[in-house]
């Protein structure tokens, strides 16, 4: 094998896009305009546009905006928020900080996302949110959880950092794209995402003036006039240079998703009916951007297969070595909402390989003999 393989390969990328990227950067060098320069609104307005909505409130990071996004619900500490078992911290995390109580629940096994029909079974009379992750870059099952929430007057938050660009269809054929389906969507653009930055940034999404308004206030120190502050809010932005080159990466992002479903439907091809594992599932009512490729390792021997996979210049991650349930931080005040054992299942089996948009055929063909070979 000629050359090193990574999980995402930022580099080769960045070769690629090279003159676009250093011409957008260069403008803003040029203009000197580092906080809130035009391509900050530019961006907003053309990834709303991308969505289908009318309001992106770009910010500091992905973390930021779901403390936003909760802080702009206007919950009380003791109040419940639904959050899936097997995820990445950050949602949890906010939950935590605002004083509000983590619900955990469930996830299916096949899709990694959280499960709709455990859902009201761990809804009590404190519960004021779900907050639905779309992990990997499959949307999650959302008719049935924005039904629950309707029905039971509920908020519902999309955490989209994994899953920007993909499609979910409504039973009547509605197709919409995650993020843009509950109260509130929120992203990161941290740089191994689908749509990513330089550094760090983050955007909410919402469709509701009000929710629009208070989340451009509390970014911005609550402040709606400068020096005026109405209420408690905090200081998160996207740079302007990060948010150029977010304008030059939001033209690529139907062709990144398409790179990285071509090395998935290799792997597919390739890996399924296999003894040792299986391969991720697709759902008919959601498109895949492929995040993430995440086998479940059946025979017990995933960090076997991983130290020999290393060994053979083939990297993967664990994405999560443990369920949230599970976490120090969260010990004392969470609560389970359903039985946990498929989050818990899974982090002893998942493990996710390499998958970037700028992935050979040989390297592809590397991976997948190297697996077969060392399992
Ligand atoms: C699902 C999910 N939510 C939130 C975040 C947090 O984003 P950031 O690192 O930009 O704060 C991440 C980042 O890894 C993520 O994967």
């Amino acid at each position: 094998m000629n050359g090193q393989i990574f999980m995402v390969d930022l580099h080769r990328q960045y070769l690629r896009l090279q003159t676009e990227i250093d011409l957008a950067m260069q403008q803003v060098l040029e203009s000197t305009a580092f906080i809130n320069g035009p391509q900050v609104q530019e961006f907003a307005n053309r990834f709303a546009e991308y969505l289908g909505v009318p309001y992106v409130i770009p910010c500091g990071n992905g973390t930021d905006a779901l403390q936003i996004a909760l802080m702009a619900l206007d919950l009380r500490p003791g109040d419940e928020v639904i959050v899936p078992a097997f995820t990445y911290v950050a949602a949890a995390e906010m939950v935590a900080l605002l004083g509000l109580i983590p619900v955990w629940v469930d996830v299916e096994p096949g899709t990694f996302n959280i499960n709709p029909a455990l859902i009201e079974g761990a809804l009590s009379s404190r519960t004021k949110a779900i907050v639905a992750v779309h992990l990997f870059g499959q949307s999650c099952d959302m008719e049935p959880i924005l039904r629950i929430a309707s029905q039971n007057g509920l908020y519902v938050i999309e955490d989209n950092a994994q899953s920007v660009g993909a499609e979910y269809t409504f039973s009547d054929g509605t197709k919409k794209k995650t993020g843009t389906m509950g109260h509130i969507g929120t992203t990161s653009f941290f740089p191994s995402k689908p749509l990513a930055c330089y550094g760090d940034g983050g955007a909410m999404i919402t469709s509701d003036p009000y929710l629009a308004e208070r989340m451009r206030m509390i970014a911005s120190h609550g402040q709606q006039v400068k020096y005026h502050h109405k209420i408690v809010g905090c200081n998160s932005r996207l740079d302007t240079l990060q948010a150029a080159v977010l304008n030059v990466k939001l033209s690529h992002l139907a062709e990144f998703a398409e790179n990285r479903c071509h090395v998935a439907a290799r792997y597919d091809e390739a890996l399924r009916d296999h003894p040792a594992w299986l391969i991720p599932e697709r759902r008919s009512y959601s498109t895949h951007v492929y995040h993430q490729y995440t086998l479940r390792v059946k025979n017990g021997r995933r960090d076997e297969l991983q130290t020999r996979l290393k060994a053979q210049g083939v990297p993967s991650m664990v994405y999560y070595p443990l369920p949230l349930q599970k976490q120090e931080a969260f010990y004392g005040f969470a609560r389970k909402g359903s039985a946990l054992l498929e989050a818990e299942q899974l982090t002893r089996e998942v493990l996710s390989l390499p998958i970037h948009t700028e992935m050979t055929e040989e390297e592809i063909d590397y991976v997948i003999r190297q697996l077969k070979e060392n399992s």
